[in-house]
C-alpha cells in the first residue's frame, strides 16, 4: 500500500492522515468544504508539531510528512488510492451517501475501510460495489497517540482484505484486537454504556460534574473522567452510539440518557464545539453543571 484516502477531516480524519503521513504513505484527504480541510491542516501541523517538542519526531520527518498529505473537496482525488479510509461524521445515511459518491472513482481493486465507531461494518460493506474488499478500521482518539486500531470483519470481508488493513495497522506501529461486527464491537460496547450512566448519574443528581469525574479518575484509576473522555469523543458521537446499542441489540439498558439528547440538541457537543460537560471558551475548563 502507498497512496491512502481518508474521507471526512474532523479530529480521527485528521489523526489518520497524520499516522499515514509520518509512515511514509501518500494522503489524499476530502472533506465538504475548503474550510474544514485548511483547519484540519493547520491541526495536523499543530500535532506534528507537538511531536517534536516530545523529540518524537524531527522538523525534516514532519515537513516530508506535510508534503505527502494532499487535501480538497473533489472524490477524483482517490483515483490512484490502494485504500481509502471513510472517517465522517457517525451517522449511517451520511456515510452511505459518502460510499455511493466514491466508489466510481476507486480503482476496481481499491479496499475501502470504514472508521465507523457502531455501525455494522456488514450493512455498510453491502451499500458498496465491493463488500468483499470492505471492512471496519476503527482507530481510537487522538490517533497519534492511542495504541490500538479494532479491526472488524463484516460478513463479505475477504480474508486477503483483512491481511491487507492488518498490515497497514502494524506499519502505522498499532496493535490491533480484532471484533466481530455486532454494535459497536469492543471498545464502544463497554466504554458507552459507562458514559451514558455517567450522563444519568449527573441527570439524577447524584454528583456535580466534577464528582462524577474526581470520582471516576481517583477511585476507578482513569486517567479521563467520564465526562470529560465523553467531551472528547464528541456528545453527538456518543450518542449515534448509544442509539446504535438500543436499536441493534433491543435491550433497554442501552438507552440513551434524556440530558445527553439535550446536550445534543443543543449543539453542545464537547470540545469541538467549546461546550459540552465542561466549558472550553477560558484557560481552563469549567464544569457546566
Ligand atoms: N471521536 C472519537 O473519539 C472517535 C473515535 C473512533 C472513531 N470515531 C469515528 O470516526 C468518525 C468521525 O468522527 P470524528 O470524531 O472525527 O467526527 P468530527 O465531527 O470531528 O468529523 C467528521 C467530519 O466528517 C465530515 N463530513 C461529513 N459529511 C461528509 C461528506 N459527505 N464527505 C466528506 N466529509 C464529510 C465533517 O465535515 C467533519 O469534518 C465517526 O464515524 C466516529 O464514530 C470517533
Amino acid at each position: 500500500m502507498q497512496r491512502i484516502g481518508v474521507i471526512g477531516a474532523g479530529q480521527m480524519g485528521n489523526g489518520i492522515a497524520h499516522v499515514c503521513a509520518v509512515a511514509g504513505l501518500d494522503v489524499r484527504m476530502v472533506d465538504v468544504s475548503d474550510d474544514v480541510v485548511t483547519r484540519s491542516r493547520a491541526q495536523i501541523e499543530h500535532n506534528l508539531n507537538r511531536q517534536i517538542a516530545r523529540g518524537k519526531l524531527t522538523d525534516a520527518e514532519m515537513q516530508a510528512a506535510l508534503a505527502r498529505i494532499s487535501a480538497g473537496t473533489d472524490y477524483a482525488a482517490f483515483g490512484d488510492c490502494d485504500l481509502v479510509i471513510e472517517a465522517a461524521t457517525e451517522n449511517e445515511e451520511v456515510k452511505r451517501e459518502i460510499l455511493k459518491h466514491l466508489v466510481p472513482h476507486l480503482n476496481a481493486d481499491a479496499l475501502i475501510a470504514t472508521n465507523t465507531s457502531s455501525i455494522s461494518i456488514t450493512r455498510l460493506g453491502a451499500a458498496t460495489d465491493r463488500p468483499g474488499r470492505f471492512m471496519g478500521m476503527h482507530f481510537m482518539n487522538p490517533v497519534p497517540v492511542m495504541q490500538l486500531v479494532e479491526l472488524i470483519r463484516g460478513i463479505q470481508t475477504e480474508q486477503a482484505t483483512f491481511e491487507a488493513v492488518r498490515g497497514l495497522a502494524q506499519r502505522l506501529g498499532k496493535t490491533i484486537s480484532v471484533a466481530e461486527d455486532f454494535p459497536a464491537f469492543i471498545v464502544n460496547r463497554i466504554l458507552l454504556p459507562m458514559i451514558n450512566e455517567a450522563v444519568y448519574t449527573l441527570y439524577e443528581g447524584v454528583g456535580s460534574v466534577e464528582s462524577i469525574d474526581t470520582a471516576m479518575k481517583l477511585g476507578a484509576n482513569h486517567p479521563m473522567g467520564p465526562l470529560e473522555l465523553a467531551d472528547f469523543i464528541g456528545l453527538d458521537t456518543c450518542l449515534a452510539i448509544m442509539h446504535m446499542l438500543y436499536d441493534g441489540l433491543a435491550d433497554s439498558k442501552y438507552r440513551p440518557c434524556p440530558l445527553l439528547v439535550k446536550y445534543v440538541e443543543a449543539g453542545w457537543l464537547g470540545r469541538k464545539t467549546d461546550r459540552g460537560f465542561y466549558d472550553y471558551g477560558g484557560e481552563v475548563p469549567v464544569p457546566t453543571r
